[in-house]
């Protein structure tokens, strides 16, 4: 196997919407069989909550569909990210300008997760840390997630079950 497909899930806190799609993506991937052909992160902008675990509420969310998140950690996005990261995924228009801000001359592919989401009807995902909305968030990083994965398996060439 050739160089494996890495992928970041970037938000602000890297408490609530990016560990959820972090979870989200490595539970389709490992249910895809798929796992040795992925290294998937996630982290925030912000450094204020590095180190630790996902927010109660996006964790109980996450468990009663059936993904565990606890042992996510947040950290700060670094340098580094972009030379290991090949897709960088923003939560919001915000993150997105921000790593924008930071890329360089990154080859990375950066872009918004709600481009991948068929039922889109803003580009950012809200955030619940301020607005509430938890299973709404996750159902946005589900529908998103899926077909982001189904993107990446046919842009691969990589078997489907
Ligand atoms: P997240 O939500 O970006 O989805 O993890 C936030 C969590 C904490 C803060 C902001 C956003 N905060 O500023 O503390």
């Amino acid at each position: 196997m050739s160089q494996k497909i890495s992928v970041l899930f970037v938000c602000l806190g890297n408490i609530c919407r990016s560990p959820t799609a972090h979870g989200v993506f490595r539970h389709m991937v490992r249910e895809a069989g798929l796992e040795q052909h992925f290294e998937i992160d996630s982290c925030g902008t912000y450094a204020g909550h590095a180190g630790e675990p996902p927010h109660l509420e996006t964790q109980d969310v996450s468990r009663r569909r059936g993904i565990l998140i606890d042992d996510l950690r947040a950290r700060q996005l670094n340098k580094q990210d972009f030379e290991r990261f090949q897709y960088i995924v923003a939560m919001d228009r915000k993150n997105l300008r921000t790593l924008n801000e930071h890329r360089g001359d990154s080859p990375a592919k950066i872009f918004l997760l709600r481009d991948h989401d068929i039922e889109r009807d803003e580009p950012s995902v809200p955030d619940p840390y301020y607005v509430g909305g938890f299973e709404g968030v996750f159902d946005i990083c589900y529908r998103s997630c899926e077909a982001l994965l189904a993107h990446l398996i046919e842009e691969h060439e990589l078997p489907r079950n």
